[in-house]
């Protein structure tokens, strides 16, 4: 029976980019996505980048009864990257069991399905630095202590991380990878699909390219005190097509069977930190336009500082980020310009 990977969120931002790098590795996919965060429209634009039409179900992986089904429907099912989230920090304060149930339902019942398998299935979670807060050392090295998460959000990828930990202990078919992302930013080169924030974005490059095609007056920067060499926060951007790449990666790794435990991490990041005014530097250089933008307060829960030590994935994974920032930015504003119309 020819396998068949997953990929739960895959109309997401992440999840796109991921679903055409399978697709164009020769990976036969199955989209699972419940559009409450992303558009009908990707699927279109993953088919315009890759030529192949994914096959696509709508579901929201909170109904236990219907991923039951969806597997039983699907046996040639024999990996999943698991995408599927809610991810907006600040939300997750103000509706924490939203999150909990969303994030932390939808995985186990993903893993319940999982269970009733009798061969061989490879799951990959889609985590972030986020569990390692404020990290003492840097660069950040997937060895370093997982802090207590600063918000809801950071949490259900801390404990989704465990749940996958201890399933990988009682589940003998069951092969995890848990890839903890950096800042993921940019777009495909193609812009057929690209990052899609719905309402006001909270992080920082869809702000800016907004903020430069007039949707914001202003961008605010949240602090320039800190111990950084310029005052303002330091984060290690990687491009999502990198990042995409990675996944590809990492499963072809778990099929061949060479994971030396059936529980690992890894980081995913270039290793290489930038401050938020080099970010508006390189944006404005990238696209001939001067950012408007004001420097305020932090932003509470805000880390100083976090870049990856990328050396476990650079020399386990053989993988390495390639595209740097200002490759990033300039896809991400091709991108804004192109649903915007400018
Ligand atoms: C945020 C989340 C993190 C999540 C990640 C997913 C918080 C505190 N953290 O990471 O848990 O995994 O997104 O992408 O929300 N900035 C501004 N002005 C803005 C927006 C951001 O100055 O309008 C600054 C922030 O203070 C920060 C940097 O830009 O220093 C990056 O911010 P952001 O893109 O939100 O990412 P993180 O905070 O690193």
């Amino acid at each position: 029976m020819p396998s068949k990977i997953l990929v739960t969120g895959g109309l997401g931002y992440i999840g796109s980019h991921t679903s055409v790098e399978l697709i164009q590795q020769g990976f036969e996919i199955l989209i699972v996505d419940d559009l409450s965060n992303s558009s009908i429209e990707v699927l279109e634009g993953i088919k315009n980048i890759t030529g192949v039409s994914p096959e696509f179900v709508q579901l929201d992986l909170r109904d236990k009864k219907k991923v039951n089904q969806l597997f039983a429907d699907q046996p040639a099912l024999s990996g999943a990257i698991h995408f599927a989230a809610f991810k907006a920090v600040g939300e997750s304060v103000n509706k924490p069991l939203d999150y909990y149930e969303n994030n932390l339902g939808s995985l186990i019942h993903l893993l319940q399905a999982i269970e009733k398998k009798t061969q061989t299935f490879c799951f990959i979670f889609s985590s972030s630095c986020t569990v390692y807060g404020q990290s003492d050392l840097l660069p950040i090295t997937e060895e370093a202590p997982i802090k207590k998460a600063e918000s809801p959000y950071g949490n259900t990828k801390q404990i989704g991380e465990d749940i996958l930990y201890d399933n990988s202990r009682s589940n003998e078919f069951l092969k995890v990878m848990t890839l903890r992302y950096f800042n993921p930013i940019g777009n495909h080169s193609s812009i057929e699909i690209g990052e899609l924030p719905i309402g006001k974005p909270q992080n920082l490059v869809p702000f800016i390219t907004q903020t430069a095609a007039g949707i914001h007056q202003k961008l605010n920067v949240f602090g320039n005190d800190y111990p950084t060499p310029d005052g303002t926060c330091i984060r290690d951007y990687i491009h999502v097509v990198d990042l995409a790449k990675a996944h590809v990666v990492g499963l072809k790794r778990m099929i061949a069977d060479e994971q030396t435990d059936r529980f690992e991490v890894f980081n995913l990041g270039t290793g290489k930190g930038n401050s938020v005014l080099e970010v508006i530097k390189t944006f404005e250089k990238v696209s001939g336009i001067a950012l408007n933008y004001d420097i305020v307060s932090r932003r509470q829960g805000d880390v100083v500082e976090a870049y990856a030590d990328t050396t476990k994935a650079n020399q386990i994974l053989g993988w390495k980020a390639i595209n740097d920032l200002e490759t990033a930015l300039k896809s991400a504003w091709d991108w804004e310009k192109k649903i915007r119309k400018i």
